[in-house]
């Protein structure tokens, strides 16, 4: 899937591309983490990677631009959690590059991870956000996700 976006100011931005997860994008996302959090923490994203892939090597979507990574989207189809026993395509990581927001990047990673979970079977989408992350639940809203009728709980150990 290949398009190019107009960038603000009415420059054209390089193609963005849409495709699956590889281990060649590890250093790209740990990378964005970096810049989100301010942690350079390449092991612990070496093996999330490695986990998504393993468990389906088509789910979890890369943004690229120029060769570079520019956005991650990992999730995949998980069942039987919650007591909820339909197949359900689980939104557990992402980000996008903060020098490419805003220009449908995200939601383009979420059509291509949302439609893969439709392939497989699953009929809903979910997803967890802390409160405080105005940011995401901004972005979660917009693309079409509501709050669950489900309490989350937790107990400090
Ligand atoms: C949330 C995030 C993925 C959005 O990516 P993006 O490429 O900027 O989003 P898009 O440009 O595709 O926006 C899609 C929609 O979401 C909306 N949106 C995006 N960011 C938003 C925000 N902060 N608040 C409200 N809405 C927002 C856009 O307005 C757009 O809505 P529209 O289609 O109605 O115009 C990105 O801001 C990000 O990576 N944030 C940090 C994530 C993070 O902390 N990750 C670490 C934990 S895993």
């Amino acid at each position: 899937m290949v398009r190019t976006a107009r960038a603000a100011g009415g420059g054209v931005m390089a193609e963005i591309r849409i495709h699956p997860l590889t281990e060649l994008d590890i250093d790209g996302i740990t990378r964005i983490d970096e810049r989100i959090t301010g942690r350079y923490r390449p092991e612990v994203w070496e093996e999330r990677v490695t986990y998504y892939i393993r468990r389906d090597a088509e789910a979890s979507q890369v943004a690229e631009a120029d060769g570079a990574v520019v956005g991650f989207m990992l999730g995949e189809v998980r069942g039987g959690e919650f007591g909820l026993e339909e197949a359900t395509g689980w939104l557990d990581f992402m980000g996008v590059d903060p020098g490419t927001r805003g220009k449908g990047v995200g939601a383009r990673l979420a059509e291509a991870l949302l439609a893969h979970f439709r392939s497989c079977g699953a009929h809903v989408a979910r997803t967890m956000v802390r409160n405080e992350d105005e940011q995401i639940l901004g972005f979660v809203r917009s693309i079409g996700f509501a709050p669950a009728p489900i309490s989350s709980l937790e107990k400090r150990l």
